[in-house]
């Protein structure tokens, strides 16, 4: 192993915003790492009889998957908790769930509704809390991402990546880690589906110290022009199902096709967070594509929320 483990353990990690450029990329170098020691098959037990509680209010199969095969993989334990199945979904508060689950367990991940219920679950647990999706955000998805970006680019600094279709939690943690890290950030999204102005805000912010740009658009086309990574998330997110038709009507147009793809660069690379919706958001032609990194980007959620983990649990 070249890289320390020191330095960030006993952190939360519920939003891109709190970590610096700096502590960033030691999880992008460590997830590298990793990535070859499991490609190695070299055994790399960080974390021996560590335990990681995981509650979902939402489902999942990449975030559920990805983190209970990395801890085991770290050398430790995941335990499924369904919010249906604790005292939570009855009640009990989140403070003192938060405190009883301090004592058994080594770690918390925690995919929920308000982003404000997993930072009230962090202020009230010893251990790291770390986000595994709200309706805000989705910081460990943009850590997987800048990570695929950076394995098939090379340094983030001269990449520009255009997000398309809906504003969404996923755009929000995408655009903040791409300020941080340097990436010239674009979104195409209709009218009333920008990002949210407080994500906008960090990313500016992120991004004069990066130096890298930050554009809000409204043209697919326009945006898609020269970029070399292309990305999209569903247009209906969780949560949102009744809005379903009208958001059909108005992302319509903003999906990626052959067509699109051909305005950006010649080697650039396509991005989904998945699940996918065939039609919509993304054609299956693009989504199997020669450009499409999706199932890379898909894989290292695994390393990466491995190399979060060894850094933050004690
Ligand atoms: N991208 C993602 O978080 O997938 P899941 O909803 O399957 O976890
Ligand atoms: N924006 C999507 C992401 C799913 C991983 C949702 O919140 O449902």
């Amino acid at each position: 192993m070249v890289a320390t483990l020191e330095g960030l353990k006993g952190r939360d990690f519920t939003r891109v915003a709190d970590w610096s450029r700096d502590e960033l990329e030691r999880v992008l170098d460590l997830a590298d790492e990793l990535k070859e020691l499991q490609k190695r098959r070299e055994p790399h037990h960080l974390l021996p009889g560590r335990t990681l509680g995981m509650i979902f209010q939402k489902p999942s199969t990449r975030t559920r998957v990805s983190f209970e095969v990395g801890i085991a993989q770290l050398g430790g334990t995941g335990l499924n908790l369904s919010a249906g199945d604790l005292q939570l979904g009855r009640g009990e508060t989140l403070k003192d769930t938060a405190t009883v689950l301090s004592r058994y367990l080594d770690a918390i991940m925690i995919r929920t509704f308000a982003q404000e219920d997993v930072e009230e679950l962090a202020r009230n647990a010893s251990i790291p809390v770390i986000n595994g999706l709200t309706d805000s955000s989705h910081p460990c998805q943009a850590l997987a991402d800048v990570m695929t970006i950076r394995e098939r680019l090379g340094p983030l600094e001269s990449v520009v990546l255009t997000y398309l279709g809906d504003g969404n939690n996923v755009c929000a943690s995408l655009m903040v880690a791409a300020a941080k890290l340097g990436v010239n950030f674009r979104a195409a999204t209709p009218k009333g589906y920008e990002p949210s102005a407080e994500a906008v805000e960090i990313a500016r912010e992120a991004a004069a110290e990066s130096r890298a740009t930050i554009e809000l658009l409204a043209d697919p086309r326009e945006a898609a022009a020269g970029a070399g990574v292309l990305y999209t998330d569903v247009w209906t997110s969780m949560g949102q199902e009744e809005e379903r038709e009208r958001r059909l009507r108005d992302l319509a147009g903003f999906g990626i096709d052959d067509e699109l793809v051909r305005l950006a660069k010649e080697d650039a690379i396509v991005l989904h967070c998945l699940p996918a919706h065939y039609g919509e958001e993304i054609t299956e032609d693009v989504l199997y594509g020669p450009q499409s990194a999706v199932w890379d980007q898909a894989e290292n959620r695994l390393h990466a929320q491995k190399a979060l983990m060894a850094l933050v649990i004690s």
